[in-house]
């Protein structure tokens, strides 16, 4: 298969975990018999340093020519420590998602086996937890109009959801529930909000084409509560843009670290596969970050955008091998993890990419 991959570094620690990912998908295109070309776009800080601009016409023009995007993160400290500061990164992502009609956001949470003591729930709670979140990206607070008023001391952000985008994000999420346990538990906030009710409303419209699929309703509040409860009670989540930002950053705490997990953002067109962790200030340049959420991310990126299901569970597999022979970056280590098996983020590349050579091999 011919395809083109526009890879979006970002900024911190972004650049450092794509270069890995990259890696990766080189290395599948040389043992499955695949010819990628790899080109480079700016965004975020960066961009903004050398055009005023977060997300420039030219990076546009070549993602609306791509075949899929591989993006690592964006920001930067300057940025967050002067909230007056009116050209800021994160506009150039929030662009991006509306410009290419990116209204899905997929975040499959998979506890690997290996880290299940390396999160802060119980593992007896969270073995066999698997959950696909659908978070709603175009709408919401986040695109509402949004102001001062009263001299200042009044601000307010609209949220605001029309059908259309409830029914295209939902008819995803119960598609998907069908290839899965075939449950999907909608999450809003009916009992106060408005474009919540719309939201349940159509909802129980969609579900009424997927008989197959049984439909659950949570209010935000309780949800987060059953997450961290009983996350094995879920199935697909699908929430709007606010409820998922939080409920996903809440859920990657069953994954043990954000450094482990993948995210898809999906319309009509191209997708864009990303980790779910920022540009991580603290970490940036001393070669530590552990590149394991970019690469899962490649994995989506073969499965969604190409359909390359027997390449992206390669990568799958390649995690689970080398995490299975205790090998750790320092975010998923503990006090038993030797030192010999401590790895930064280019030798964490390295064994992922080696660890694909010898599957590939068992394969043949
Ligand atoms: N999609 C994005 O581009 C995105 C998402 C979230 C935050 N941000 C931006 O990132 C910057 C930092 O934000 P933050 O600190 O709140 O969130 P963050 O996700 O960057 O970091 C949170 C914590 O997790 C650690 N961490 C994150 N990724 C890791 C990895 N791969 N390996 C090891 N440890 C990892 C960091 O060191 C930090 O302690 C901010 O400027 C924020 O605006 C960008």
């Amino acid at each position: 298969m011919k395809k083109k991959i526009t890879i979006l570094p970002g900024d911190g620690i972004g650049k450092e975990v794509t270069t890995e990912g990259k890696r990766v998908l080189q290395k599948i295109a040389e043992l499955f018999g695949h010819e990628f070309t790899f080109d480079y776009a700016a965004i975020g800080h960066d961009a903004i340093e050398a055009t005023n601009n977060p997300l420039p016409d030219e990076t546009l023009s070549k993602l609306k020519s791509t075949d899929a995007i591989l993006f690592g993160a964006v920001g930067h400290p300057k940025y967050d420590n002067d909230p007056t500061l009116k050209v800021r990164p994160e506009q150039g992502l929030l662009k991006m998602r509306k410009e290419l009609g990116l209204y899905a956001n997929l975040r499959p949470i998979k506890l690997f086996d290996e880290l299940l003591h390396a999160s802060s729930i119980k593992p007896e709670i969270l073995k066999g937890a698997d959950i696909l979140f659908f978070r709603e990206l175009t709408g919401d607070v986040y695109f509402g109009e949004k102001g001062r008023k009263n001299n200042d001391n009044t601000a307010y952000d609209l949220m605001i959801y029309h059908r259309y985008e409830i029914e295209r994000i939902a008819h995803k999420a119960f598609k998907a529930a069908q290839s899965r346990r075939k449950k999907v538990t909608s999450v809003d906030k009916a009992n106060v909000l408005e474009s919540s009710r719309l939201w349940r409303e159509v909802v129980q419209q969609v579900a009424k084409e997927y008989p197959d699929v049984t439909v659950e309703h949570q209010f935000i509040d309780s949800a987060a509560m059953k997450l961290i409860q009983n996350p094995r009670s879920f199935d697909v989540v699908l929430t709007g843009n606010l409820f998922g930002d939080i409920l996903t950053d809440e859920a990657s705490q069953i994954a043990g670290s954000m450094g482990m997990l993948a995210s898809a953002s999906i319309g009509d067109t191209v997708g864009l596969y990303e980790p779910i962790h920022g540009s991580a200030h603290d970490i940036t340049g001393k070669g530590i970050a552990n590149p394991l959420a970019s690469i899962l991310s490649a994995s989506l990126l073969l499965d969604i955008s190409f359909g390359l299901k027997e390449e992206a569970t390669a990568i799958i597999q390649a995690v689970e091998g080398v995490l299975r022979a205790g090998f750790r970056t320092v975010d998923i280590a503990d006090a038993t993890t030797p030192k010999d098996k401590m790895l930064n983020t280019q030798m964490m590349g390295d064994l992922i990419v080696k660890e694909l050579s010898a599957i590939n091999v068992s394969i043949a």
